[in-house]
């Protein structure tokens, strides 16, 4: 199907570049999925999103011309093609976008020559197969494309705002609400009269006939929130190609899924989950999610339950359905790494780079996703079954939370089979959950503030980053048992809400602050700090002496000591975050974190334990970060500016407009909390555990200043002890521990060996002792200190000594005695083993059983027992004469 074709994907990225690099552009490489530092944008949708900043005027590049083959991902967001994927010939999550940008250098006139120079003369596309629209008022456009090029004006076709507003138009391009964007002019192939569509602004322009291969946008604009269009510094130009359309173009064929790197992936999908059909639309969504999964955790995201980790997990358990659908049971899809990493990892090193940690982190969520899926998929069935055609709301969002069946997922299968899933529904019942987490939840120390309250208060100020006392406190409110109060008396528990405070109250995982509040005759010990409704600060606490009344003036005493301690191991956390990142690669986010003043704890994404060397390693960077006794520097400055300078901004997290911006050596964070002048303070950094919390999470804890000292004390306390105790130096502990464990399993064989010959040597002369009874040498005898492995051992040899037998041991130990028989050659099927293990064991007051030729058993060792020995002979003839 392909192969008749010269133009496989590596050789039209080539020709593409080697296009604009003739005609002096720099080539640039892709950027990652995920926009640095963009918060307004989810992923990169198109080539333009790294250039944004050129755009705007805010950046300059040495060269005015770039072309890049870009990877981009449309699955949320503005631009999201992800329900359309196996339903279409060619949409997809990922796809790479060829794009050339001039930066205020050329413009229309030569990006429209260009084009057409590239796909008539190099690619040989036949010039009547090729369409183009305009917008609607851009006769510049309309003149390059008619005159200039000569097409014809039956195929120029003007767009006006044909969705709904001024500028929605298929013809005004932007990346996102806001932002660069312009009028643009695209260019179609028709793909002929044998497909069903009409030209594009026809009705029937979706049809497969007329697709879109190159859009040519003339950026004009900054689009601000309000709407208005404000212009750019200078007019550019950025360019967007679709690679897989363009292949499917170039290789004679229809559908996306049918060009050569689509149908590699297809092949490999249908070996792993056996299928036999390749037109499968199964196999075409698992080839699409493949590379926007691999893609997304080579770019740093790991699956989660928020913001653009969720996508990822939604992508991906989408795929592991359509793999249950071919009836795939085991883990699959992160077996096609491997094929994708040979596709394409000539145009993106990073993926086999990063294979292994893609290979993992999919298998990873694999497995967690298989303990659901299968339940979760009859849990569908049964509802479905009953259903009048729409899925409730209460059954879509148990398979969300019970079963991990994403609201998209449940939504895609649902179209499958002509069903509609009630989404007012889903939403209210998340909304109830969501209600009772935060009624049961902990809330500002436990403490709800009356809204009346409330409605009254000015948020309290904090003035404790630069000093730990404070007086002309005026206290604003009193809470006693959890309600307001006008005053609170020696001895009463309450809460004191103050109009400034130099208490930190707990937030961003730095404790609160204890000490003391004083008046003139009032003291009020302070054992924690909160924000109650997140800006009032609630010390928690008790009066110690005097009446303290709303309205009073305090003067507030922070212990220095504790906070001394807090602020180290806040400092050491950011310290520790960037060595995390630094080490072990940028999908590592915080996902929580505890200073308090005795240790600090931080949890992170990542999908696997830490091993001992990457956390001596981690160790060692922070105390490297430590010595370097960097400057720490706080500022205070817009969200915008913040982010310019590198400031890490969480995705999903909510910012004010001002945010206050901590900085020491290379690591930048947006950090409300109290931290050290210099790092030098934190003395030492000492990491003490390290362990998972859930799948792709893992939690440090670790020790600074006097702590880390301490714990390492402690340590080598504990190791002088053992060298002590071992009779030599610390230095030769494992020495000497790993000659006493060698000389120890030496005596332990020894032993084993001294056993074997014992019990041997105690049974040896055994034999002499049986009797004849009918032909069946009869042997009952007591043996001292032999276990029944022992007692087996010697009853395996007896039998092999005595030929026909009937033979019973007791081996008498602390009063019990472990009883075994056998029969043997002439013997077998007259006497039954387990009868006779059963006779003495009965007669001693014990149990016994077993097979027929070998039985064991147990009883009481004394008088009892060695009558019962001695009767067995006689046992055995009745026994004999009765058979
Ligand atoms: N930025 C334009 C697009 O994505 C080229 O279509």
């Amino acid at each position: 199907m392909t192969t008749s074709s010269p133009y496989t994907t590596a050789r039209i990225r080539s020709d593409f570049l080697d296009f604009f690099r003739g005609k002096g552009h720099e080539i640039v490489p892709s950027a990652p999925l995920v926009p640095a530092n963009d918060p307004t944008l989810l992923f990169t949708n198109s080539g333009m999103v790294q250039f944004k900043d050129v755009f705007l005027g805010a950046e300059k590049r040495a060269n005015p011309r770039a072309a890049d083959v870009q990877r981009c991902l449309r699955a949320g967001g503005k631009h999201n093609d992800l329900d359309s994927v196996g339903y279409t010939a060619r949409h997809h999550t990922f796809f790479e976008m060829l794009g050339n940008w001039s930066f205020g250098d050329y413009f229309k006139k030569e990006a429209i020559a260009w084009a057409w120079e590239l796909l008539t003369q190099v690619w040989k596309l036949p010039a009547e197969r090729l369409l183009v629209t305009v917008y609607h008022t851009d006769d510049e456009a309309y003149a390059l494309w008619h005159e200039m090029i000569g097409v014809p004006a039956e195929r120029i076709v003007r767009i006006g705002d044909n969705k709904g507003a001024p500028y929605a138009s298929d013809n005004f391009w932007q990346m996102a609400d806001t932002g660069p964007c312009g009028p643009c002019t695209e260019i179609f192939y028709d793909h002929g009269p044998e497909h069903f569509g009409g030209p594009p602004g026809s009705p029937d322009e979706d049809g497969d006939r007329y697709i879109e291969i190159w859009n040519l946008v003339f950026m004009q604009f900054d689009k601000q929130a309000d709407g208005t269009l404000v212009p750019l510094p200078a007019p550019c130009v950025d360019t967007g190609m679709g690679l897989e359309r363009l292949a499917a173009v170039l290789q004679h064929v229809h559908s996306n899924y049918e060009i050569d790197l689509f149908q590699a992936l297809i092949r490999k999908a249908a070996e792993l989950t056996g299928t036999p059909d390749l037109e499968n639309k199964s196999l075409r969504v698992i080839a699409d999610h493949i590379r926007a999964c691999s893609f997304l955790i080579v770019d740093g995201v790991l699956p989660s339950n928020e913001g653009r980790g969720y996508v990822l997990r939604r992508i991906i358990r989408r795929a592991l359905r359509h793999g249950w659908m071919l009836g795939t049971r085991g883990p699959f899809f992160h077996r096609l790494v491997g094929t994708l990493a040979t596709l394409m990892g000539e145009a993106y090193p990073e993926l086999p780079a990063k294979r292994e940690l893609v290979e993992k982190a999919l298998l990873a969520e694999e497995e967690r996703f298989a303990e659901t899926l299968d339940a979760g998929m009859k849990i569908f069935d049964e509802v479905a079954a009953k259903s009048d055609g729409c899925i409730p709301g209460a059954d879509a969002f148990r398979l969300y939370d019970t079963y991990g069946f994403p609201l998209d997922l449940t939504q895609d299968i649902a179209r499958e089979r002509g069903l509609t899933v009630d989404i007012a529904g889903f939403d209210a019942a998340m909304e109830r959950q969501r209600e009772t987490a935060r009624a049961a939840g902990k809330f500002g120390g436990g403490v709800q503030l009356p809204a009346d309250l409330v409605a009254q208060l000015q948020p309290t100020r904090f003035v404790g980053y630069d000093r730990l006392e404070a007086d002309g406190l005026a206290v604003l409110a009193l809470l006693k048992d959890g309600r307001p109060v006008d005053a609170v008396e020696a001895g009463d528990e309450a809460i004191v809400i103050l109009d400034a405070t130099p208490f930190y109250g707990e937030s961003g995982g730095q404790v609160g602050d204890t000490g003391e509040l004083h008046g003139v005759e009032t003291r009020f010990a302070v054992s924690d700090t909160q924000k109650l409704a997140g800006q009032f600060f609630g010390h928690t606490g008790r009066l110690q002496s005097g009446i303290l009344r709303v309205g009073d003036t305090l003067a507030g005493t922070v212990d220095g000591q504790r906070r001394g301690s807090i602020v180290l191991n806040h400092s050491a956390t950011h310290l520790l975050h960037g060595a995390l990142r630094g080490l072990l690669g940028t999908h590592v986010a915080q996902k929580g974190s505890l200073v308090a003043p005795d240790r600090l704890r931080f949890d992170f994404s990542h999908f696997q334990p830490i091993g001992g060397e990457e956390l001596a390693e981690i160790e060692r960077r922070v105390n490297v970060e430590v010595r370097a006794n960097h400057a720490v520097v706080v500022d205070e400055m817009g969200m915008q500016e913040a982010i310019d300078a590198g400031a890490i901004a969480l995705f999903g997290e909510k910012y004010g407009e001002r945010v206050r911006v901590v900085k020491m050596g290379d690591s930048i964070e947006l950090c409300g909390g109290t931290h050290v002048g210099r790092t030098g303070e934190i003395g030492l950094f000492k990491l003490v555990s390290e362990g998972g919390v859930s799948a792709g999470v893992r939690r440090v804890e670790a020790l600074t200043g006097q702590a880390a000292l301490d714990h390492v004390l402690g340590e080598e306390g504990r190791l002088r002890e053992a060298a002590g105790l071992l009779g030599g130096t610390t230095a030769e502990v494992a020495d000497k521990l790993r000659g006493l464990l060698d000389r120890q399993k030496k005596l332990e064989r020894e032993v084993e060996a001294y056993k074997a010959k014992a019990a041997s040597g105690a049974t040896a002369d055994l034999g002499a002792q049986a009797v004849e009874v009918h032909g069946i040498r009869v042997l009952a005898a007591r043996v001292d200190g032999l276990d029944a492995k022992a007692l087996r051992d010697a009853l395996d040899r007896l039998r092999q000594q005595l030929g026909d037998a009937a033979i019973v041991l007791a081996g008498a130990s602390e009063g019990r005695a472990a009883l075994v028989a056998g029969v043997s050659g002439a013997a077998a099927g007259r006497i039954k083993a387990g009868e006779l293990v059963g006779f003495v064991a009965g007669r001693t007051g014990g149990k016994g059983g077993g097979r027929p030729d070998m039985a064991q058993g147990g009883g009481a060792d004394g008088p009892d027992l060695v009558a019962a020995l001695t009767d067995v002979p006689g046992w055995v003839a009745a026994k004999l004469s009765a058979g």
